[in-house]
């Protein structure tokens, strides 16, 4: 049999609305994609994941879909959705879209419809009279973005269930029109050319009942009712059954949010999704709520990494999103060891077992936003934090503090192409997020030219991982060492790749057993020191073993 085409390939997010704008509205767009595909076949990746471009009133970014056969007037037309297939086509890069079906936007005509009690959409979201005669919501769950689940809607006369933004009201799966809509939309691009989908929160579509929550976490009550349910891995069957089985290569990679290993390896095995994201080891330094955080440790972000990597048959890596803050701020050193960081984090990504996810911005090291106030932040759940927490009572200095540790607006500033106006993002001064003042210092014009910057590092690295059936394919061997020290092999066949990874500020000296091994250093992240037995910070070699 064929092997598919994602079991080589590496993987490049871009959030489209900051990637590249063509016409100087200041929002990216389709046309300005297609502009960036020499760029992005250069630095060496294989597939392209959309973050979602439907039409959309983009309350949350297009995760709140209006039309799931248009593509959002901002970004372009199907004709240059069509385009960009095509060109991508050309290049060898295949295309994948953002399946948002847990929910849709309120301004979709689904959703609209379905105040009619008397009409069959109705039945396509979750309605429920409240308690109390229905002055109190259904049950106690409360919202991912603060706030209740639910939302009264006095026209209706009932409650409607939104697990995001009221403005994003949960689709009701139990309804088998729903799974057929779903399966619908996923023909239309397939037969397209789309290549396959990653699939938001594709874990907890299946609600399984709708009682009150017995516990007290403030943020997600309820999600035991609805995170991997029986009913969630049997509609992930359906549909490979119903449509994807009859395709010959595609891809459905999960947005599986905090999922176990049991789950995962049962959404694998059992053909629900082809790959699945883990949320532990982003979410590494995170104590219960995500308003605080721990000091990074390099220890505890190799136990996690590992403990994934030798439990799941084929692992998806990632260490940025559109969701995330950026990886230097949190794993690495955005100051002093900016560039060594950087690539430290690379060659960890690049070099595990499984798919890696390279998010835009990330192969040039960008940063997070300085911080500011999340009033004014385009992270609608930034805002939705800041006004519960200033009903609660805190200073302003506080809440920018606390928020700044989550706010998606870090990852969500234009990527940055020069030193121009926007970064060279857009001709127009007035973006729709404004970009990072460190525009001058990052940005890829600059790190184009230099043969020792982070971006060359990526393309060598992704280059060396294109030849490396070890790399790509071979087994993750864990080599088991104490404290801080990350290392491990891959290997296939006769081909054996040695990892020693410091992701901490201070030296690291490699234990007795690692200092004899004998093989060629094929690639480092920085300058080796004096004594070849001491690792500097943000050292990492890749080693060819004999
Ligand atoms: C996960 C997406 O990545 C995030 O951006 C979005 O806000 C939620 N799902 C809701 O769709
Ligand atoms: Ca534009």
């Amino acid at each position: 049999m064929k092997k598919p085409f994602w079991t080589d390939a590496v993987v490049y997010q871009i959030y489209p609305r900051s990637f590249c704008d063509s016409n100087g509205d200041g929002i990216g767009d389709i046309p300005g994609i297609i502009s960036k595909l020499d760029y992005l076949k250069d630095l060496g990746v294989d597939i392209l994941w959309l973050s979602p471009i439907y039409e959309s009133p983009q309350f949350d970014i297009g995760y709140d879909i209006s039309d799931y056969y248009k593509i959002n007037p901002e970004y372009g037309t199907m004709e240059d959705f069509d385009r960009l297939l095509e060109e991508a086509k050309k290049r060898g890069i295949r295309i994948v879209m953002d399946l948002v079906a847990n929910h849709t936007s309120d301004q979709h005509p689904w959703f609209k419809a379905s105040k009619d009690k008397n009409s069959p959409y109705h039945d396509y979201y979750v309605w429920m009279d409240g308690k109390d005669g229905g002055k109190r919501p259904p049950n106690n769950w409360t919202s991912n973005f603060t706030g209740p689940a639910w939302t009264y809607v006095p026209e209706v006369g009932q409650w409607y269930l939104h697990i995001f933004s009221a403005e994003q009201p949960d689709l009701n799966w139990k309804n088998p029109k729903v799974l057929e809509e779903v399966e619908n939309i996923i023909r239309f691009y397939l037969d397209k050319g789309v290549y396959g989908f990653r699939c938001d929160v594709i874990n907890q579509i299946w609600k399984d009942s709708y009682e009150d929550s017995k516990r007290i976490t403030p943020m997600a009550r309820g999600n035991e009712f609805y995170l991997m349910k029986e009913g969630n891995h049997r509609m992930l069957r359906k549909i490979y059954d119903d449509v994807l089985s009859h395709y010959d290569d595609f891809v459905m990679i999960g947005e599986t949010y905090n999922v176990d290993l049991e789950n995962g390896k049962r959404f694998q095995e059992n053909k629900e999704l082809t790959m699945f994201f883990q949320f532990e080891l982003a979410n590494v330094r995170a104590f219960a709520l995500p308003v605080f955080e721990r000091p990074f440790s390099a220890k505890r972000f190799k136990e996690v990494a590992f403990k994934w990597q030798k439990a799941i048959e084929w692992p998806t890596n990632y260490l940025e999103n559109h969701d995330q803050r950026r990886s230097i701020n949190k794993f690495g050193d955005p100051k002093r060891y900016w560039k060594e960081s950087g690539k430290a984090l690379a060659l960890f990504n690049l070099t595990l077992r499984g798919t890696p996810f390279v998010y835009q911005g990330e192969e040039i090291g960008m940063l997070d936003l300085p911080p500011r106030d999340p009033a004014t932040s385009m992270d609608c759940s930034a805002r939705m934090t800041n006004q519960l927490m200033t009903k609660m009572g805190f200073v302003k200095g506080l809440r920018k503090k606390m928020i700044n540790l989550f706010d998606r607006d870090h990852a969500r500033s234009p990527m940055q192409w020069n030193d121009g106006i926007s970064a060279g993002f857009s001709s127009n001064e007035n973006t729709w997020i404004c970009a990072n003042p460190n525009k001058n210092c990052i940005n890829v014009a600059l790190e184009e030219k230099d043969p020792d910057s982070i971006l060359s590092f990526y393309r060598t690295l992704l280059a060396y991982r294109r030849k490396s059936p070890a790399l790509q394919e071979g087994s993750f061997l864990e080599i088991e060492t104490k404290g801080d020290l990350i290392a491990y092999r891959r290997k296939l066949g006769d081909e054996e790749i040695l990892i020693l990874l410091n992701l901490t500020k201070k030296k690291l000296r490699l234990p007795p057993f690692l200092r004899s091994i004998e093989g060629k250093l094929a690639l480092s992240t920085r300058e080796p020191g004096d004594d070849p037995t001491v690792l500097l910070p943000y050292e990492g070699r890749l080693i060819e073993l004999a």
